[in-house]
């Protein structure tokens, strides 16, 4: 049965945890489909990931629209999250509603996930205001990466800590149903976990969440240009393809591809009558 929102807030009051993953595209979420997934995230990262680009800001919002209409029809049971890719919803009010609303319309998912806390309420809030159920993003914000000059872990020092717990606070009074919390040390996830009504999940944030969420190329050994830190590599995706590519090749160079019993065949007298006409 399809994950519903109400289905997320349950498990953060029963103490359980959810689990999220990235998926770009229509086979991966027919795959994801079959595993025990409550939400899945057309994530910004197909920019890194799925177009080879060297960060998250390259990707327009038609080609996450493309990817997302791929997931969405493989997907039908967990809940759907779109990524709002860099500068779609940052410059106003005007254009946040009106991208997040054709992200809805043109992909069906479930929710937008815009990244920032305070800083951009008034747009985040403008579009909660419009019916757009939004997903928060917090903590190191990717797309901000040149700011920081990289990616670092926050949350270390007073500033940064309370920043990020205002951030979460503002974006639950501001309607967010749920927040990601990326790169932050795990007493501010714990705190912002147990002093939310909403599901704060993790990334890269410690394990006192409600959940986790991951690049999934990342988990299954399917993107090798940057692992992060807290990943554990369940799988090796990209040998196993290596692998079976290689056999396919060595099948077809000695002259094994394809097996006989897979060849349309003609008996050769009735082949030489059709050849006579030529
Ligand atoms: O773009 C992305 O993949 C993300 C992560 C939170 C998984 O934003």
């Amino acid at each position: 049965m399809k994950i519903k929102y109400k289905d997320l807030l349950e498990k953060k009051k029963n103490n359980r945890k959810a689990v999220l993953v990235t998926a770009y595209d229509y086979s991966m979420a027919k795959v994801l489909e079959k595993c025990r997934v409550d939400a899945v995230l057309v994530g910004d990262s197909a920019s890194m990931v799925m177009l080879g680009n060297n960060s998250t800001l390259e990707i327009s919002l038609d080609e996450m629209i493309v990817f997302s209409k791929g997931v969405r029809k493989g997907l039908k049971t967990p809940y759907l999250i779109v990524d709002m890719p860099f500068m779609s919803y940052q410059p106003s009010r005007r254009d946040a509603i009106k991208n997040c609303g054709r992200v809805m319309k043109e992909t069906r998912c479930d929710a937008v996930k815009m990244e920032g806390g305070r800083e951009l309420i008034d747009r985040i809030k403008a579009v909660i205001d419009s019916g757009i159920p939004v997903c928060g993003h917090i903590g190191m914000k990717p797309q901000s990466f040149k700011k920081y000059g990289g990616y670092p872990i926050m949350g270390y020092n007073e500033e940064e800590a309370l920043s990020i717990i205002r951030d979460g606070i503002a974006l639950e009074k501001a309607g967010a149903e749920m927040i990601i919390i990326e790169s932050t040390v795990d007493l501010v996830t714990k705190y912002l976990k147990e002093n939310l009504s909403i599901p704060v999940y993790s990334i890269g944030s410690g394990r006192e969440s409600d959940g986790q969420i991951v690049v999934v190329n990342d988990i299954i050994g399917f993107y090798s240009d940057f692992v992060p830190r807290f990943i554990n590599v369940y799988e090796n995706i990209s040998g196993r393809i290596e692998n079976a590519v290689n056999r396919f090749s060595a099948d077809v160079e000695k002259g094994r591809f394809p097996q006989d019993k897979k060849i349309p065949k003609m008996s050769k007298e009735e082949f030489k009558k059709i050849i006579k006409n030529l």
